[in-house]
């Protein structure tokens, strides 16, 4: 089951997936998008449900334990909203913030905790997390994004190690995408991979049980960013940016 499957990433997830064979569904908030998405992939069911939403979450999960469970959770909707200055008062802060960290962060959360007795009762399962190159380096075009990536990353580092104390088989992946070119990413000032690629690499790290998936510029910036944050904070952060930044 891919959360946020109409679009971008998860909609290539979901065509890739299909193609090697699994059965596949998809989330999404907007039912037209679902309607389209099934009408192209008759085999896939798509159902809707808000991550942020704790009826949506639990509707989804009924449905989903009806129709026979599922082995793999990739936790992949996500949102970002448009930058503002956070050095002037604005009452935009606090609500996109909210709206931010409902969907990327607590969204999450919320889904893993239903769904996690139903993976772990399964012979092979798995949680993939989406966080971002971006929770090594903040870009400042992005603050609270950033921030709930960095928190994904944090989450699922102690997700995967309570479950290994347990002894759980559940394996716990994350993925960290460098710029990707969708919807999401129009506009961001840097190189981007496409969609396919990206999906081509989460597939080898799953088949590989790889359980970190850096892709891309990632794994530099992830080393760079060890050695030297200064440098990594001006590469995400060119000087061009501050013309984007508004009040
Ligand atoms: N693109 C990048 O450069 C990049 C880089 C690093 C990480 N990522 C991460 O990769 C993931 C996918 O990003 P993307 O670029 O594919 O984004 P996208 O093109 O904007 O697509 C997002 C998908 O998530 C769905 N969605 C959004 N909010 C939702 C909610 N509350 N509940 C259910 N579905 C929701 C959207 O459909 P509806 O709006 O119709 O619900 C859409 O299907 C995100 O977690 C993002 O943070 C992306």
């Amino acid at each position: 089951m891919i959360t946020g499957g109409t679009a971008g990433i998860g909609l290539e997830a979901a065509k890739q997936f299909l193609a090697v064979g699994a059965k596949v569904i998809i989330t999404g908030r907007n039912q037209g998008k679902l309607d389209s998405v099934k009408k192209t992939y008759p085999n896939l069911t798509a159902i809707k449900s808000d991550v942020a939403s704790a009826d949506d979450a639990q509707f989804l999960y009924n449905k989903v334990s009806t129709l026979g469970g599922i082995d793999i959770l990739y936790n992949n909707a996500g949102v970002i909203s448009a930058p503002l200055n956070l050095g002037c008062a604005n009452d935009k802060h606090y609500d996109r913030a909210a709206y931010e960290m409902n969907i990327n962060y607590l969204g999450v959360i919320r889904l893993n905790n239903l769904f996690i007795e139903m993976l772990k009762s399964r012979k092979e399962a798995a949680i993939i997390n989406t966080s971002s190159l971006l929770s090594y380096v903040p870009m400042n075009l992005a603050p609270t994004y950033s921030a709930s990536k960095a928190a994904m990353r944090f989450y699922t580092v102690s997700l995967r190690d309570h479950l290994k104390i347990q002894k759980s088989n559940l394996k716990v992946f994350e993925l960290l995408p460098p710029v990707v070119a969708t919807d999401m990413a129009h506009g961001i000032p840097q190189k981007a991979i496409t969609p396919e690629q990206l999906v081509s690499a989460l597939i080898a790290g799953l088949s590989n049980d790889k359980l970190t998936i850096r892709v891309g510029i990632t794994k530099l910036l992830y080393i760079i960013s060890r050695f030297a944050p200064k440098l990594a904070y001006t590469i995400v952060n060119p000087a061009k940016n501050a013309n984007m930044l508004r009040s």
